[in-house]
């Protein structure tokens, strides 16, 4: 059966109390089912209180929105991975669109971000999609398999299940603009066919987001490609959240 992950992505919102409100009537809402992770990426602030809110639900797994590679040093405004791990983070997001659009991230630190979070055994969401205007160019394919490259550099190929993709085209994020089902699944294929070349072994987990809500869930995660959504503005909102996870 395909596990599915749930992730969401709660961006600069819920702080440390709000995320108490959130899990206690989230987890009144959805009970641990087979086949389904939940994980959540509050804030760096938040992650503590999330960690302890969620404590006891083996399917729940907290995770860093944002970290550095080093693990310590003098990087004011910067979580290092030990850092984020004794906040409670098992996972963490690499290489979101909104970080290298917004914040100048580059390939060449994604990289680095993926292979010290799997040397310090937390589990990288590396997130790739192509802009607009690069889609209209015919070029999807290759922005993502180029972020893709960049992004497992230092990964070699026994430890490649052990990261999670995540396709995020930029024009669906946040602009009420999805994918259709069939797209999405197109370029999980892409990305599937280069994780077998680089010597994948088991199923890597490729994740869809951009959009995704109640009322297109369902259909995106029809897809056998699909191995879970993550989502951002639907998954603020503990009612509309547990909607979507159970389906
Ligand atoms: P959205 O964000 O669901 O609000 O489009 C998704 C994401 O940025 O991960």
């Amino acid at each position: 059966m395909r596990r599915l992950i749930f992730a969401a992505n709660w961006k600069m919102h819920h702080g440390p109390r709000a995320a108490a409100a959130f899990a206690e009537k989230f987890l009144a809402l959805v009970a641990p089912a087979e086949g389904r992770d939940l994980w959540f990426f509050p804030p760096a602030v938040t992650l503590p209180a999330a960690a302890r809110a969620f404590e006891g639900r083996a399917d729940v797994r907290v995770g860093a929105q944002h970290v550095h590679w080093e693990a310590k040093g003098a990087y004011t405004g910067e979580t290092s991975i030990p850092l984020a791990q004794e906040a409670g983070a098992t996972t963490a997001l690499v290489g979101h669109s909104e970080r290298r659009h917004l914040f100048g991230e580059t390939d060449e630190q994604t990289g680095r971000k993926v292979a010290a979070l799997l040397a310090a055994g937390v589990t990288p969401v590396l997130c790739v999609g192509e802009k607009l205007e690069e889609r209209e160019a015919g070029q999807t394919d290759a922005v993502v398999l180029r972020q893709l490259a960049a992004g497992l550099a230092g990964v070699d190929a026994p430890h490649l299940e052990r990261v999670v993709i995540a396709y995020e085209p930029v024009w669906a994020i946040g602009t009420g603009r999805n994918a259709t089902p069939e797209d999405a699944a197109a370029v999980h294929r892409v990305l599937r066919r280069e994780l077998q070349v680089r010597g994948a072994r088991g199923r890597v987990s490729i994740l869809y987001g951009g959009s995704v809500n109640a009322a297109n869930s369902v259909a995106l995660l029809e897809q056998e490609e699909l191995d879970g959504v993550l989502v951002g503005g639907a998954s603020l909102d503990p009612e509309v959240w547990a909607g979507i996870v159970r389906r």
